[in-house]
């Protein structure tokens, strides 16, 4: 292993008002679920060096894992409470009796006990930024955001975000109480939130976090094999963009990528990342990209994409493939922005 110092990223600031935070953040969802088994060990280490490497804003949730997520965190917070911006969510019930049962809760008594919940497990007096995960539109976004506002004036938390929402309910959400984030899916296969969400948040003054920007692994080119390589209780079974012919199609989609990575010496991962972060240049958007993973040596290539920069002709070739891509983000579409927008 080499004894090199880690070259920390830069920074940005959060929303207009909050502090500044790494350029890419990490997404620690995969940790205890949803992509196959992790290494408990290799899982802490890879924790550790998001902080050497400038990678501080953290971000979990309190259904990944029933709570087992936001409670591993516990032990690196308490270690780097300062160092560290801590985002978790709210608003999918789930239940201890039946694996597969998901509700939306967007009222107010939920959220009031939801943030308890969390605060317990992850081992902290206030969250730095607490999001709405999902949007239940039977529920007047002036009571969730107006309840969420009320956990600010408490001192629960400091900043408010939302998840999947489309740029209209961006918009009303905002003029509840300023909302510092939006994070929703955004990646060189899925940009559905380029048509409303993104525009609402670069006017607004919203910072943008995009999740799965390496489309749950796909863009890193490891699933090549028809998604063969998914190994039992992996939930991208599951996912229509990973099985099957979809599965193929998607596959022969990353050519450009492959070719943009040889040229850069990088990896293809890097490509897609770097993607994003142009991406978002065009739209004069500041955004924060949570790239999740188990493994340290992956942190350290993942935050080296915040450094390279893709020619026009390069970003050209990108371009189309959002559009050829064969199955939606999820096998069911109905709780996201898309969704709403249609
Ligand atoms: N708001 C929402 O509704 C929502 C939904 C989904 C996710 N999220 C958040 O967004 C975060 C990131 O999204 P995600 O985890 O779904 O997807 P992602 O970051 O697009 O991809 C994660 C997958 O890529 C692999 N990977 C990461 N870096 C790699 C590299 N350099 N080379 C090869 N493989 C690599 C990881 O495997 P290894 O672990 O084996 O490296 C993992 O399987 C989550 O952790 C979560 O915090 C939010």
């Amino acid at each position: 292993m080499s004894n090199s110092p880690i070259e920390k990223i830069s920074t940005v600031r959060l929303g207009t008002e909050g502090p500044r935070i790494g350029v890419q953040g990490f997404g620690a969802m995969g940790i205890s679920e949803f992509y196959g088994d992790t290494d408990e060990a290799a899982a802490r280490d890879t924790l550790e060096a998001t902080v050497e490497a400038g990678v501080t804003l953290i971000d979990t949730a309190d259904i990944y894992g029933s709570g087992a997520n936001e409670e591993f965190l516990a032990p690196f917070l308490a270690a780097h409470r300062d160092e560290v911006t801590l985002a978790t969510k709210f608003a999918i019930e789930r239940r201890a009796d039946d694996p597969s049962y998901r509700a939306i809760r967007n009222d107010a008594p939920y959220i009031k006990k939801a943030v308890e919940a969390s605060l317990r497990r992850l081992g902290i007096d206030v969250i730095d930024l607490y999001y709405m995960h999902r949007r239940d539109p039977q529920v007047p976004l002036a009571e969730s955001v107006g309840a969420m506002a009320e956990l600010v004036q408490e001192g629960k938390v400091k900043y408010l975000g939302l998840s999947e929402v489309t740029g209209a309910e961006l918009r009303e959400a905002h003029a509840v109480h300023p909302i510092t984030a939006l994070q929703s899916e955004w990646s060189v296969f899925s940009r559905d939130v380029e048509r409303s969400a993104v525009p609402a948040a670069a006017e607004l003054g919203v910072t943008f976090v995009p999740y799965s920007p390496l489309g749950r692994g796909f863009l890193t080119g490891a699933f090549a094999d028809a998604g063969k390589e998914l190994s039992g209780g992996d939930f991208r079974q599951l996912q229509p963009r990973f099985t099957g012919d979809n599965a193929k199609t998607n596959a022969a989609l990353l050519e450009p990528l492959h070719k943009i990575a040889a040229a850069h010496g990088a990896t293809t991962a890097q490509i897609a990342l770097a993607w994003v972060q142009q991406r978002a240049q065009v739209h004069g958007l500041t955004v924060v990209p949570i790239p999740g993973t188990r493994k340290r040596s992956r942190l350290l290539e993942n935050t080296g994409a915040t450094r390279i920069t893709l020619s026009a002709e390069e970003l050209a070739l990108l371009e189309p493939i959002a559009g050829q891509v064969a199955g939606d983000r999820y096998p069911d579409m109905s709780s996201t922005s898309a969704a709403r927008e249609q």
